[in-house]
């Protein structure tokens, strides 16, 4: 079991939530810390309330629990953000500069700090969008990552602070529902599907994005967390890809399985933020540097999906 006491902060989102169990494994239950803004159900994790807006709590947890490393994975996602922009900007950005400020402080050993395919906006390539492209997002979620990735560098360069980083293409898991996403789409047609329900779509038919499922993000986060710092030549974010797929593509693979099962189409304001990102991403950096390589396409992850998510709403008792 490794040494290293870690702090994730917001552990009840959709990545937290997930990752927590793969982190108590590895460092031991008792090394890791979650928190959060509000404590949701039952967490089986040693849980604290923490608002990382503000630095004297965070500072607070960081020394009395002996934190060595964080997981900042609390953030306003795109869609919701362009409801308030400058409350989700202040959220973003006050919650990550918190955070480089503790590592630096306090010498952290290693920061979490994720970045998403968000950051690209209408000038980078869309297929097999590269490592260096031009970030000019769309959306105070994209510009807040970007912010992000440069404050990361700067702490890296400046500072020391072993900062790492990945782009998220939109994460598809069955362990609790995203919130305010514009890949969230790709989450709630299962749940309507495996609950025998027609789904109707806010992204069009044919709105291809760059998506992965749970457990490789998991890996790709615990497998570039445990890279050897020599090997990180990225510390801005690694591009990160799993598969990509268009609505009507996803629909095919679900009907697979449920073949009654309808979906229709009522794109909204979320389309435009779809048609900003990349469709694909080239992760070759990720691939040279830490080794990163994805197991679940499309059909794996469908019949995974379901799997999972029969067993949430058909519990036979
Ligand atoms: N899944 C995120 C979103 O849709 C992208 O990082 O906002």
């Amino acid at each position: 079991m490794k040494k290293e006491t870690i702090l994730v902060i917001g552990a009840n989102g959709q990545i937290g939530t997930a990752l927590l169990p793969r982190l108590q494994n590895t460092y031991g239950f008792g090394n890791v810390i979650a928190t959060d803004v509000r404590q949701t159900g039952t967490e089986e994790a040693i849980f604290e309330l923490l608002d990382a807006t503000n630095a004297l709590a965070l500072n607070d947890i960081v020394q009395r629990r002996g934190i060595t490393q964080i997981y900042h994975l609390a953030a306003v996602l795109s869609a919701k953000g362009e409801t308030d922009p400058l409350w989700a900007w202040n959220l973003n950005m006050q919650t990550l500069l918190n955070v480089l400020e503790a590592g630096r402080t306090f010498n952290l050993h290693k920061v979490f700090v994720p970045s998403s395919i968000a950051a690209f906006g209408e000038h980078a390539p869309k297929q097999e969008t590269p490592q260096s492209s031009v970030l000019d997002p769309a959306t105070v979620y994209g510009i807040s990552k970007v912010a992000a990735e440069n404050w990361s560098v700067y702490y890296h360069k400046r500072y020391g602070l072993d900062v790492r980083s990945l782009r998220y293409p939109g994460v598809i898991s069955y362990q609790s529902m995203p919130g305010g996403g514009t890949t969230d789409y790709a989450v709630a047609i299962y749940h309507e599907a495996v609950q025998g329900h027609d789904f109707e779509c806010f992204l069009a038919a044919d709105t291809r994005l760059p998506m992965i499922y749970m457990d490789d993000a998991l890996r790709a986060t615990l497998e570039l967390m445990e890279a050897p710092a020599d090997n990180i030549t990225v510390r801005t974010s690694y591009n990160l890809a799993g598969m990509s797929f268009t609505p009507a593509e996803l629909t095919a693979s679900i009907q697979r399985h449920f073949p009654d099962f309808k979906v229709t189409y009522a794109p909204d304001f979320r389309q435009a933020i779809a048609d900003s990102w990349p469709q694909s991403i080239d992760d070759s950096v990720a691939k040279k540097d830490w080794g990163w390589k994805p197991d679940f396409d499309l059909p794996k992850m469908t019949f995974e999906m379901i799997n999972h998510l029969n067993e949430l709403y058909h519990v036979t008792v």
